[in-house]
């Protein structure tokens, strides 16, 4: 499983059985902080038309990969290029097999994330990767950019490739949960070697969903749904400081690695959500300003609001019903929290 501040794929039974009591079996439902996709993949499962988006650019392909593609794609432009056979009958596994046969080198990656690397501003060499892995993700990376750059690969296939790509990372990095910080230690699994895998997809109802990249306070307007699920950020960490390596392998790009940790520039993805002054205005503009009268919310018990405001803040448009449901935290692997906690499925109804 995608580990994920967040991440509701357990309590995917609830969040569609409370779906379908309160719009049925069909219809549109906008999934607006959608993270890994994990709702929004059940959402199409369970025969839903699907608006996702998220602020972050890695969800967004992993968005296009869990909702738009039904059958792994034919990588045309490759075959052109002479990268895979035209007589492929498996043209992903194909390039797949590809990239991971590429030479390593050493580029951004391996420079800053490496311990064989040397950080651009001065700092000890880091250890999100091993060198070896490192220099891999480099190579692969860089591949992918050209082949977006000479148009070798559709928009689909890039989302594909590149959602491919994460997942690959994620099983090699050498973090405690997030990308925050790194361990001081290579432990077991970040010691393997990276290897691309044919990632799963789902081989029906790809038609007709919408993904979007971009703050929900902001795309609230251009959307019309039969219903609304919000899952925010219920704490004050940052998802573009906590998985600031996933989005730069999105976006492809050569960012300023910045202090110790080397974490991107994140400003300009910084969620007012997570913050206690301006957190239940956003709510209320993405509420007020979104084409929907049915609201489904998660939120934790140990988050920065309290369910008596969320309850005011939402009891201004409607009615609003309060689901608990029994749930064990996420937890970087030193935490000293209780595992137990209670999770909140909020509804809403607007008054028309
Ligand atoms: C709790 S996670 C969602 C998890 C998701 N349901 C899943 O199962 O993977 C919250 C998400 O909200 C996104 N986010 C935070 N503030 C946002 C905003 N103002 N607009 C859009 N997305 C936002 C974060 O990037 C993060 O992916």
């Amino acid at each position: 499983m995608y580990r994920y501040i967040g991440n509701k794929t357990k309590l995917l039974p609830h969040i569609t059985e409370r779906v379908r009591e309160l719009i049925g079996d069909t219809g549109t439902v906008a999934d607006i902080m959608a993270g890994t996709g994990s709702v929004s993949l059940e959402l199409r499962k369970c025969g839903y038309k699907v608006m996702a988006s998220d602020v972050m650019t890695y969800s967004y392909h992993h968005l296009v990969t869990n909702l738009q593609i039904a059958e792994y794609p034919r990588f045309a432009g490759l075959v052109t290029c002479k990268v895979i056979s035209p007589n492929s009958e498996t043209p992903y596994a194909d390039v797949l097999l590809y990239l991971n046969g590429l030479q390593a080198k050493q580029s951004f990656f391996y420079r800053e994330f490496s311990p064989g690397g040397k950080p651009l501003n001065g700092c000890p060499a880091r250890k999100y990767f091993t060198s070896a892995n490192a220099a891999k993700i480099d190579t692969i990376r860089e591949k992918i950019n050209e082949w977006v750059e000479r148009r070798y690969i559709t928009a689909l296939e890039e989302s594909l490739l590149k959602h491919t790509l994460i997942m690959a990372v994620n099983e090699v990095a050498n973090i405690s949960g997030t990308y925050g910080y790194f361990l001081s230690d290579f432990k077991k699994n970040a010691r393997d070697a990276i290897v691309l895998k044919p990632v799963e997809i789902y081989p029906k109802n790809s038609d007709g969903h919408i993904v979007r990249l971009g703050f929900a306070e902001n795309l609230a307007g251009l959307i019309t749904a039969d219903l609304c699920y919000i899952d925010p950020p219920y704490m004050k960490r940052q998802y573009a400081a906590n998985y600031h390596i996933l989005e730069t392998l999105a976006r492809g790009d050569f960012p300023e690695a910045i202090g110790k940790s080397g974490l991107r520039d994140w400003w300009d993805q910084h969620s007012k959500l997570c913050t206690k002054t301006r957190g239940l205005q956003s709510f209320e503009k993405i509420i007020n300003d979104i084409h929907c009268n049915k609201f489904l919310v998660s939120y934790s018990e140990d988050g920065l609001f309290a369910l008596e405001q969320l309850e005011e803040c939402f009891g201004k448009i409607g009615t609003v019903q309060v689901q608990l449901i029994d749930y064990n935290r996420f937890r970087s692997n030193d935490s000293k929290l209780p595992s137990k906690l209670k999770e909140y499925l909020i509804s809403v109804e607007r008054k028309v």
